[in-house]
């Protein structure tokens, strides 16, 4: 299969809508990653996606909507507190989960009795679902336990060959994935950390409770909330370790651990702040230590770059767990096993 990387006109979304209605695959932007879409209704077109990821079948998709409207045939229930977290929070990086109706086939909620639903902020993105008439079930657009495509050509370089279609949009804006968030009981439980913030749901709602598994490894056979946080996602081939402590400390313990793997014949790589000293030694750079948004839009381009330059040994610096930094260091937690050097 041929695959074309279009810019995203309207006569291209009109295609990708019309692919999209027909079962086939279409990768489009959105503004945390680029998705990999399929027709939600539609069992046959679900299953080409993980069939395009190599995903595991018991973890779900999320279906994304261009409004509110499309979601009642959807679900069984409308939970209080997701109300206000719509209003809030959408369109935007926000995924909430619901009690489905039946009208969302296993293939998209895996056997659960739930479906997560989003309404994308990229417009590219809602007017694709517009175009192709149905809610689409949407994973990230990279092969299973790659680094989410934050730009078309990280999709190109996961799925050239497998899918007939990807929407160029550019670069993502938030960089990382959608905030997942359980609203069904009394407090809202955010079960993967993104764009939407603790503190933005605890400002919106009066509560939030974040997932014991946000910053830990679930263990072999142990039941979670939310699937995918059983995966080992995101993970470079290089050994990536996270060092956490004060900047002098942690500049220096991880300019020492990369002179020895260079030294022992090794390829090592620091992703680490720019205004922080590690003299001529490899930096991928998560910008200032100020602006973790920047880390955010940073990390999963730097993670791929890892594995293209070869690189045997990553060495990570912290960021505090809050805003925005909570996301980025879920997911350089997941990348390095959790693997974190507190000094
Ligand atoms: O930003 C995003 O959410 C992107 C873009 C394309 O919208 N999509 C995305 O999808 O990240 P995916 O499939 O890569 O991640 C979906 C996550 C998985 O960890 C999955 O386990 C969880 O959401 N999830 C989906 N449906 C769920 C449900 N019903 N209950 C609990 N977790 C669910
Ligand atoms: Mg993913």
């Amino acid at each position: 299969m041929i695959t074309k990387v279009v810019k995203p006109t309207p006569d291209q979304i009109r295609l990708a809508g019309s692919l999209i209605a027909d079962g086939q695959l279409v990768a489009f932007p959105t503004e945390t990653v680029y998705g990999l879409g399929a027709n939600a209704r539609d069992a046959e077109a679900v299953g080409r996606i993980f069939e395009a990821k190599g995903r595991p079948g018991d973890n779900p998709l999320i279906v994304h909507i261009s409004c509110e409207a499309e979601i009642p045939p959807l679900v069984v229930a409308i939970p209080p507190h997701a109300k206000e977290l719509m209003a809030r929070f959408w369109p935007g990086p926000m995924t909430l989960i619901f009690p489905k109706s039946d009208a969302i086939p296993d293939a998209v909620s895996a056997g659960l009795d739930t479906v997560g639903i989003r309404m994308p902020g990229n417009d590219i993105a809602r007017a694709l679902i517009e175009a192709s008439g149905c809610p689409i079930a949407a994973p990230s657009a990279n092969r299973s336990g790659r680094p989410s495509p934050t730009s078309a050509q990280h999709v190109l370089e996961d799925m050239n060959g497998r899918i007939p279609m990807i929407l160029d949009g550019g670069a993502c804006e938030v960089g990382l994935e959608s905030t997942v968030i359980d609203a069904r009981g009394d407090v809202p439980v955010i079960l993967r950390p993104g764009g939407i913030t603790p503190e933005m749901v605890k400002e919106a709602v009066g509560a939030v409770r974040l997932d014991e598994h946000i910053m830990a490894p679930v263990s072999e056979g142990e039941r979670v909330r939310s699937p995918g946080m059983k995966y080992r996602h995101y993970a470079p081939k290089a050994r990536t370790v996270i060092f956490e402590g004060t900047p002098e400390r942690v500049v220096r313990t991880i300019c020492e651990r990369y002179d020895a793997e260079l030294a022992a014949g090794g390829l090592p790589a620091i992703l680490g702040f720019e205004n922080h000293d590690y003299g001529d030694r490899q930096v991928l750079s998560l910008g200032i230590p100020e602006h973790p948004d920047e880390a955010a839009n940073r990390l999963f381009a730097a993670l791929r770059e890892l594995d293209t330059e070869g690189r045997t040994l990553a060495l990570c610096e912290a960021l505090p767990l809050s805003g925005i930094g909570l996301a980025v260091m879920n997911r350089m937690g997941r990348a390095a096993a959790f693997d974190i050097v507190h000094l």
